[in-house]
């Protein structure tokens, strides 16, 4: 399969490229590196992207931006910042994408754990997750030409606990393999309006 990987050089993306890179060609994309350059928030930018590329089997995205802040004090620009980056933008992804991806190819988008098991200041972020279940549910059973529709929703990354661990006491890291294997289930098995959840 020919699959493109939005945010392929973050913490989540190299677990994506480390799994499917030896079965398939991989595109990698980012916003400032990466084999094509794209900003999720940029509808325009998303578009000229996919007229780069050409057409994917599947498309995977594993980016989006949140704010994290105590709730007393979170603002509705910075709720707004999770539901305009993190939400749109990936609902973007799948919503300029289709006509780029392949009969029966897949898009697979990231969103985590927080909606599930909360912690403090990760409001933001869990209004984004559930916001995205919400999109996959409702957007699968309408994809064209038998396209599938997932989120993976991961816990915190091992290899991201020196950059969060501090903030979820409590959580057991998940390996870079099992996060990994959970995007390579969303890609190259059946499951379509699924939340995936690794951990
Ligand atoms: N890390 C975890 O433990 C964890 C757990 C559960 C869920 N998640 C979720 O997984 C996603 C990725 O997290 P991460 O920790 O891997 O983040 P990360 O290490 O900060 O990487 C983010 C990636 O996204 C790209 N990116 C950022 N803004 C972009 C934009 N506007 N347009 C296109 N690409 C953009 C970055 O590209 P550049 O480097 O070129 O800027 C980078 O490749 C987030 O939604 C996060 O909430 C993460």
């Amino acid at each position: 399969m020919k699959i493109l990987i939005v945010g392929a050089a973050g913490d989540v993306g190299q677990t994506i490229v480390t799994e499917l890179s030896g079965r398939h060609k991989i595109i990698t994309a980012g916003r400032n590196g990466g084999d094509v350059r794209v900003d999720i928030s940029d509808r325009a930018s998303i578009d000229a992207m996919y007229q780069a590329i050409g057409q994917v089997d599947a498309v995977v995205s594993a980016t989006g931006s949140v704010h994290f802040a105590p709730l007393a004090e979170f603002t509705e620009a910075q709720f707004m910042l999770g539901l305009g980056h993190k939400v749109m933008g990936q609902i973007n992804l799948v919503l300029a994408g289709m006509a780029h991806v392949s009969d029966g190819g897949s898009f697979t988008l990231t969103s985590g754990v927080l909606d599930r098991d909360p912690i403090r200041m990760g409001a933001g972020a869990a209004t984004a997750n559930a916001a995205l279940g919400g999109f996959v549910t409702g957007a699968a059973i309408e994809m064209p030409r038998g396209q599938r529709l997932n989120v993976v929703s991961p816990g915190l990354l091992e290899a991201s606990q020196q950059r969060y661990g501090a903030w979820f006491p409590g959580h057991m890291p998940v390996s870079s393999k099992r996060v990994g294997l959970a995007y390579a289930k969303s890609v190259e098995g059946a499951l379509t309006g699924k939340v995936i959840i690794v951990e």
